[in-house]
């Protein structure tokens, strides 16, 4: 991909379908009885990945756009597949589905591409392991592939060390099977959509704070979801509107629940003219439109319990926080250091390259806003939030950039560099 820098951003944006919610939409959809009917349906690869594996497990399941139609067969309607699962790139599809296939009366295994080989599977092999799941590391060192054979399930009050949703998916997805009552506490919450769409699914899930307990229940019943436009997505067009001057934008229909907004808080405590306008709630998901105004930053701190709520908006916040005035101090974001690539590793070697003044710390990164960018020759990784936060990065820059590997952005935003050019008033 190519970047050349712009005078400003102008118009009216709807970024595609929220990964996390179209994911399940799939999953659940499968596991329940009837026919699901799903609008706004993210076409990125990865749910795309989600789809593939369900197919292989007998459930009809019919994609034209964003529209997507799943004849559910039941929580005991998945057959056995002819071959391995392959999840592609996805942590979500590799790791939520462990917990449904837990408790499936056949045996399988899963993989996905070299990243997801990578990547800690460790995590959920343990408290499903616990819930007397036969899972195991097919290599023995607590990564994909998996192999996954039938056993009896039983409940699990599970503590978990890490806020990860799809930790506590994985196990809130495996407790349909033991017939009984589970819960699961975390450090701190992290993203709810399993929980509001098990619900919505006629699931009897609670949340009190960060802890969710999961009451039995002897099926799930097909609905009709409206999956919200991806604030992750949304989230490289806030900061986009913010740097570039005279920028003036609308991103509609975005979900901002809180397990997921964190970005917002950030980004308008560094200065930035970000409103929310007209919140509603759509399958008990809270959505609004956001306007973005060109503003000049000012650097932050970003720590503690916010961080699972913008985990995945860290990259592009180190972007803002390169064009504001100032230190900013990321930290607690241990985490993404397992995510599709090391995000601290690659984001600081690839700004770097921008003259951006950057550095890794154990759990984050320090960046000191205000210097001069320039345009470069920077490297994806393969990882579509790196990519597509280098474009941004690059917008306001000197000079050209041309980021390689730029192919990943398909596996969550397939129209990003089309839904950019609409914005681009050079
Ligand atoms: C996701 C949860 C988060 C997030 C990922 C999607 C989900 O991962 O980073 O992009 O859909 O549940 P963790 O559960 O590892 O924090």
């Amino acid at each position: 991909m190519h970047i050349q820098p712009v005078k400003q951003l102008k118009g009216t944006l709807k970024v595609p379908g929220d990964k996390s919610i179209s994911h399940r939409s799939i999953m659940f959809g499968a596991l329940a009885k009837g026919t699901t009917t799903v609008e706004g349906f993210l076409t990125g690869e990865d749910c795309l990945s989600t789809i593939a594996c369900f197919r292989q497990m007998g459930i009809h399941i019919e994609q034209v756009q964003d529209k997507v139609t799943i004849q559910g067969k039941g929580l005991y309607g998945l057959t056995k597949p002819n071959s391995i699962l392959d999840v592609g790139n996805s942590g979500t599809t590799m790791r939520l589905m462990s917990g449904i296939l837990s408790g499936q009366s056949f045996e399988v295994n899963i993989t996905g591409d070299a990243s997801i080989r990578k990547r800690p599977m460790d995590r959920i092999i343990r408290p499903l392991t616990s819930m007397n799941a036969n899972i195991s590391s097919l290599s023995g060192n607590g990564l994909a592939p998996l192999s996954i054979k039938p056993s009896l399930l039983k409940p699990i009050d599970y503590i978990s060390p890490v806020a990860s949703a799809q930790v506590k998916s994985s196990i809130l997805l495996a407790n349909l099977y033991t017939g009984s009552t589970s819960t699961v506490k975390e450090p701190t919450l992290s993203r709810n959509h399993s929980e509001i769409m098990l619900n919505h699914f006629g699931a009897h899930v609670e949340i009190n704070g960060s802890l969710v307990t999961s009451h039995p229940i002897k099926e799930l019943f097909a609905n009709h979801v409206v999956v919200p436009s991806d604030i992750s997505s949304a989230a490289f067009f806030m900061v986009a509107g913010l740097i570039c001057p005279n920028s003036d934008l609308i991103l509609k229909d975005v979900g901002i629940n809180p397990t997921r907004d964190g970005i917002i808080h950030v980004l308008k405590e560094m200065n930035g003219s970000i409103e929310v306008i007209d919140k509603r709630v759509v399958n008990g998901e809270p959505i609004a439109d956001l306007h973005i105004k060109s503003s000049k930053l000012k650097g932050t701190i970003v720590e503690g319990d916010i961080i699972p709520t913008l985990i995945d908006e860290i990259p592009v916040i180190a972007v803002a926080a390169a064009y504001a005035e100032g230190t900013t101090i990321i930290k607690d974001a241990g985490e993404l250091k397992v995510k599709e690539t090391n995000r601290i590793d690659t984001m600081v070697s690839e700004l770097k390259k921008m003259n951006i003044h950057i550095e890794a710390t154990a759990d984050g990164m320090i960046i000191v806003g205000g210097n001069r960018i320039q345009g470069a020759h920077v490297q994806s990784y393969d990882d579509h939030r790196v990519a597509m936060s280098l474009a941004i990065a690059a917008l306001g820059a000197n000079g050209h950039t041309r980021i390689e590997n730029s192919g990943c952005i398909a596996i969550s935003y397939p129209t990003f560099e089309s839904d950019l050019s609409s914005l681009i008033h050079i």
